[in-house]
């Protein structure tokens, strides 16, 4: 297999020869004479002239090499008391079926469709039935309220949306057909069809012409065979949060990202067909996206699709339960997962009543792993404690510790080294290399690897602004870090208007714009402070117009409905200080990092830019009498 220097240092030196024989695993209906097309920077394709399908490699492949009757999804919901599971042959006879009765409502290779379901399998039916044809999902996230719905409605325009009646979230009922309905209300692109997957517990009033009961709709449909597709063609469009309400639509390939996911699967996961692979995310984000559904699928492994929590589905064991169970061997989560099993279980009780003996290794990523939560990970499950650092527009991982190459030892709070194929660099401000330990901003020099963002959907002005302007010839992630001396890369969090609620992404631009149009708000900021729990919670600063007379109080409880209203519950948005004025710049602009920094008690320097320096004791004050508890 070789060691990570020569296998890293090929990816870099000789990405074309490396990606080339990466490319072998993944099955082509046409092999590309070509690996890279470098003629458009910043825009990179990988395998320009290869065709392929996704869900041909996902599933089809495994059962005509003799997989069809090893399980290819556990679905497992403590909240409905239901566990099935589908072999290779099942699910590929479901997806074909479904993707038979997608085409006869008239899905083709190229169209939209957009996906909002709960963790269930007909999600992932959903996802894959839409690669065998050609067309290209766009999943959203159950916790989304309606106008995100909207938004996400208005500029993928689908053709078809695919929803269910309903969730169970924890212990809670949720309907989904309401926020559909308004969202679809909303927007201005009109749905021609929608297909319904009606749960027992919760039924949708169906719109007669307009939507179409699941299984009604796949009884009388005939299966339809994988279309072959270009491997720079889109495979999705996950929509992330930016800096503004506008989220950005990352597009994903087909190719590249096969390629990829399967290499990652090897080399960072270390597993192997047959193995369970259990990724307790949501489809709704990257990494439900990429190790729920694809990449355990293109590998030959047995998926776990769960509907619960890590805690109250019943109890702090639900975790050990399932990797017991269904024999898991690869645990993925969000830190804050294990923050809270930790907070009702911290002797780990639970845990030891269950039989880990299959459990080899424990990911996590989506947030920054506090040594705290990585010490006591350690300690109870006595393997490796994986931190692997990651973005939606990446796909896969950047920097991370190898199950399948070398483990090296770990450095609690740095995520490790470089994946090959990501060239991380640190840079100043002004785009020169940082020496170790200075800490800066964190690019990646292009071409990123495969299976990374193609470009963000109907808009490629919007990809050069976000991500390579900034440092031509280079990615910028957007968050700050720094490396040491060994190559450990630090990640210390994001330096745009972005925070990590829960291992969720989400803007506080977003929540600002929102804010901004209660009548009492003369201004605004919104700003991430630690959260013990869930890594981080947004606080809203607000600045009364002249004459308002409503009670603070008050206000703040419009506030948390109104963002509840636009964004959803997800943004956990609970908490308004009234502030005289907020610290700005003499042109005017609001000191947001600086507030970032007082917000957790960092250290700051005066920007030398700013109107008033007393502005900045009444932020600190503020704060400080927020995190006295009440
Ligand atoms: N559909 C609808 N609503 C949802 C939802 C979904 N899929 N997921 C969450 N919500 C709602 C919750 O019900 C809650 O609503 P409420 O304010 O009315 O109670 C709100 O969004 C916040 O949810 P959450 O952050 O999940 O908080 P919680 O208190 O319900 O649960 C944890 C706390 C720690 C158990 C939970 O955050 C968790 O499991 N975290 C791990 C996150 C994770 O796996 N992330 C994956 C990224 S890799
Ligand atoms: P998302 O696009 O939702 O995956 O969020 C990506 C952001 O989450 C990154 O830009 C980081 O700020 C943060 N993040 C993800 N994984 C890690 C990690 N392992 N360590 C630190 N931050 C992380």
């Amino acid at each position: 297999m070789g060691s990570y220097d020569e296998i890293f240092r090929k990816s870099i030196e000789e990405p074309v020869a490396f990606w080339k024989e990466a490319a072998e695993s993944i099955d082509w209906h046409k092999k590309c004479d070509r690996i890279l097309d470098d003629s458009n920077p910043p825009f990179y394709r990988w395998f320009p002239d290869g065709e392929l399908n996704t869900c041909f490699n996902a599933l089809d492949r495994h059962v005509r090499d003799g997989r069809g009757d090893q399980n290819a999804l556990i679905y497992d919901s403590p909240v409905t008391g239901t566990i099935t599971s589908f072999t290779y042959q099942q699910l590929l006879d479901k997806v074909a079926v479904f993707a038979g009765a997608l085409r006869r409502i008239g899905v083709g290779r190229g169209d939209t469709v957009i996906i909002y379901m709960p963790m269930i399998p007909e999600a992932v039916v959903a996802m894959l039935a839409c690669a065998r044809l050609g067309a290209i999902h766009s999943v959203v996230f159950g916790g989304f309220a309606a106008n995100e719905l909207a938004l996400r409605i208005d500029h993928a325009k689908p053709k078809v949306i695919i929803s269910a009646s309903g969730a169970m979230e924890g212990k809670k009922t949720l309907a989904y057909k309401p926020l559909l309905d308004k969202a679809m209300e909303m927007a201005d692109h009109k749905i021609e069809k929608c297909v319904i997957y009606q749960r027992p517990f919760v039924t949708a009033t169906l719109n007669a012409g307009r939507d179409l009961d699941w299984q009604e709709l796949v009884a009388s449909a005939a299966p339809a065979d994988c279309v072959p597709v270009k491997a720079t063609d889109p495979l999705y469009i996950l929509y992330t949060s930016g800096t503004t309400g506008m989220p950005k639509g990352v597009i994903r390939d087909n190719g590249g990202h096969a390629v990829a996911l399967y290499w990652s699967m090897k080399y960072i996961y270390n597993v192997a067909p047959g193995d369970v692979f259990w990724s307790a995310s949501d489809v709704g984000w990257v990494v439900g996206h990429s190790y729920i559904v694809y990449a355990p699928l293109l590998m030959g492994c047995t998926t776990v699709i769960y509907e619960g929590k890590p805690v109250g589905t019943p109890d702090p064991g639900a975790f050990w339960r399932v990797i017991e169970q269904h024999k898991v061997k690869i645990l993925f989560t969000a830190p804050t997962a294990f923050r809270a099993i930790k907070k009702e279980d911290p002797d780990g009780v639970y845990c030891h009543k269950y039989d880990l003996s299959n459990f080899k290794c424990l990911f996590l990523a989506g947030e920054r792993l506090d040594p705290d939560t990585y010490h006591w990970a350690c300690s109870l499950l006595d393997r490796p404690v994986i931190d692997h650092w990651w973005q939606t527009e990446t796909g896969w991982p950047i920097v991370s510790n190898f199950f399948g190459i070398e483990h090296f030892p770990t450095k609690p709070g740095s995520p490790t080294k470089a994946v090959p194929g990501y060239d991380v660099r640190i840079l100043d401000p002004d785009g020169n290399d940082l020496p170790p330990h200075h800490e800066g901003e964190v690019v990646i020099k292009l071409p990123l690897p495969p299976g990374t963002l193609a470009s963000l959907w109907q808009a490629d002005d919007k990809f050069i602004s976000a991500y390579t302007s900034r440092f031509p010839g280079c990615y910028l992630t957007s968050d700050g870090g720094y490396k040491d001396e060994d190559g450990y890369i630090f990640i210390m969090g994001r330096m745009d208007d972005v925070i990590n609620i829960a291992g969720h992404r989400l803007s506080t631009g977003a929540m600002e714009e929102i804010i901004a149009t209660h009548p009492a708000v003369a201004e605004c900021a919104v700003v991430g402070t630690d959260d013990a729990l869930k890594g981080q919670l947004p606080v809203g600063l607000v600045v009364l117009k002249a004459g308002a007379t409503e009670a603070a109080e008050d206000i703040g409880k419009e506030l948390v409905q109104m963002v509840r209203d636009k964004i959803g519950p997800i943004a956990c948005y609970k908490t308004t200080a009234v502030v005289p004025r907020l610290p700005k710049t003499r042109s005017g602009k609001i000191l947001r990092g600086t507030m970032r920094s007082i917000a957790n008690g960092k250290d700051y320097r005066m920007p030398s830019t700013i109107d008033d320096p007393t502005t900045l004791d009444e932020i600190t004050e503020t704060f400080y009498h927020l995190r006295v508890p009440k």
